[in-house]
């Protein structure tokens, strides 16, 4: 098989990237392990920056994201049982849209199944090969045969544990890494949600989330010990403690109901750079991860695709200058989501290390938060999402 571009992949990194490069009429194959049921299974984060809508609108995928996706002008912070809300809009002119990345996914699927594009699902033993010389390719085996895909450029779109990143050698790339001493218990179920926005919990027992996928499909989050097992967590037992940890007013409110799915995540900030190998580019998870906290894993996979969309482009109209910046422009968006992400998370979770005076740190950032408009204006900013540079 040959092709321009070959992404490894089908989530929503490699998935979008395919629609936008077919928009510009660049051939590519999409190059995926799994089933197309196990990737809409996995559930994931929720909230979406307007860089990231608009990139699905150009991608020509935004008509049901319209239709039933939420926009949220404000988020609320609950600290000491008080809540704080963020007036994203009057903050910053912009809002976020609450539209769950099992629908972008589902969305990007249709889409590609409509236009006819190769999507190799199941696909075993994925390898990539000669990345470091203007031939590349890609291996894999189906049905028992071994197929290989020649083409331009390899896209690596395969998350944090995928075998791109895997394939560079050890001195060519550097990885900053922290992991967070707790994980994330989510639980899903068809409830109204408890507010209408969402609301991000500081508490002494550990942080909380309440998010939402639509006006009946509720999304919770509690913080957790890594050592905690999803089995031992009854829904009961997940609805007394999200109880606990909201005011009595928001408790009162909470609606439950039967689990949908529930899981446990760890949470992790990580960078590999650079995300350019000669002719192999790294793309969402795979290149970086950030905890949850700031909503960002989806936003940062997005603008990935849109700069790397954006120098295959200008490639194949006859400049490289694209793909030579992709690395250094991707990153510089990175790492400010990831400072983000990383104050958002040491902001409002409980440290099991961090003693009287690290909680005391804690509500002092969240005083001066609250009395200064340029800290509060910072947040926003950040939330609703950097522009792209
Ligand atoms: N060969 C082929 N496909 C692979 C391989 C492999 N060796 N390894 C992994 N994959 C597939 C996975 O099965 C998965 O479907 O690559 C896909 C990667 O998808 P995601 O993990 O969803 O990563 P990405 O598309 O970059 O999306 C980032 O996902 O984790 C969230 O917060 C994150 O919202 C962000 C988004
Ligand atoms: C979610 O709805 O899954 C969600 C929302 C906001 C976050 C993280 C997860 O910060």
């Amino acid at each position: 098989m040959k092709t321009q571009v070959a992404i490894i992949g089908a989530g929503p990194s490699g998935l979008l990237l395919g629609q936008l490069l077919a928009k510009s009429g660049i051939a590519n194959v999409v190059i995926e392990q799994r089933s197309p049921d196990y990737v809409l299974g996995r559930i994931r984060a929720g909230v979406l920056e307007q860089t990231a809508v608009d990139l699905l609108l150009q991608a020509g995928i935004g008509e049901r994201m319209g239709r039933e996706g939420l926009p949220h002008d404000g988020v609320v912070l609950c600290f000491g049982d008080q809540l704080h809300r963020v007036d994203l809009h009057a903050l910053t002119g912009k809002r976020v849209m609450v539209y769950g990345q099992t629908e972008v996914t589902r969305d990007l699927m249709d889409a590609r199944a409509a236009s006819g594009q190769t999507t190799v699902y199941e696909a075993d033993q994925v390898a990539v090969h000669d990345f470091d010389t203007a031939h590349p390719s890609v291996s894999y085996v189906k049905d028992g045969q071994r197929v290989e895909v020649q083409a331009d450029f390899i896209a690596g779109c395969d998350g944090f544990h995928g075998v791109c990143r895997a394939s560079v050698p050890a001195g060519a790339i550097t990885e900053y890494e922290k992991v967070y001493p707790f994980g994330w218990l989510g639980l899903l179920a068809d409830t109204p949600p408890v507010h209408e926005e969402l609301i991000y919990v500081h508490h002494d027992r550990g942080f909380a989330l309440c998010s939402q996928r639509s006006t009946t499909r509720s999304r919770y989050y509690l913080q957790c010990p890594l050592t905690d097992k999803v089995e031992a967590w009854s829904d009961q037992a997940f609805w007394d403690e999200l109880r606990r940890r909201l005011p009595a007013d928001t408790a009162a409110k909470l609606v439950t109901g039967p689990s949908l799915e529930k899981s446990i995540a760890p949470l992790r900030s990580f960078v590999a750079e650079p995300l350019r190998f000669g002719r192999l580019f790294l793309a969402g998870d795979a290149g970086h991860i950030v905890p949850p906290t700031g909503a960002k894993g989806l936003n940062l996979a997005a603008s990935d695709v849109g700069y790397l969309w954006q120098g295959l482009t200008d490639f194949y109209g006859g400049s490289s200058v694209g793909i030579d910046r992709y690395s250094q422009r991707a990153l510089a968006r990175i790492w400010k989501a990831e400072r983000f992400s990383w104050w958002m998370t040491s902001l409002m979770h409980n440290f099991p290390d961090n003693g009287a005076f690290g909680h005391k740190m804690q509500v002092a950032e969240m005083d001066y938060l609250f009395s200064s408009q340029s800290a509060l204006t910072s947040l926003a900013e950040n939330y609703v999402g950097l522009p792209l540079l």
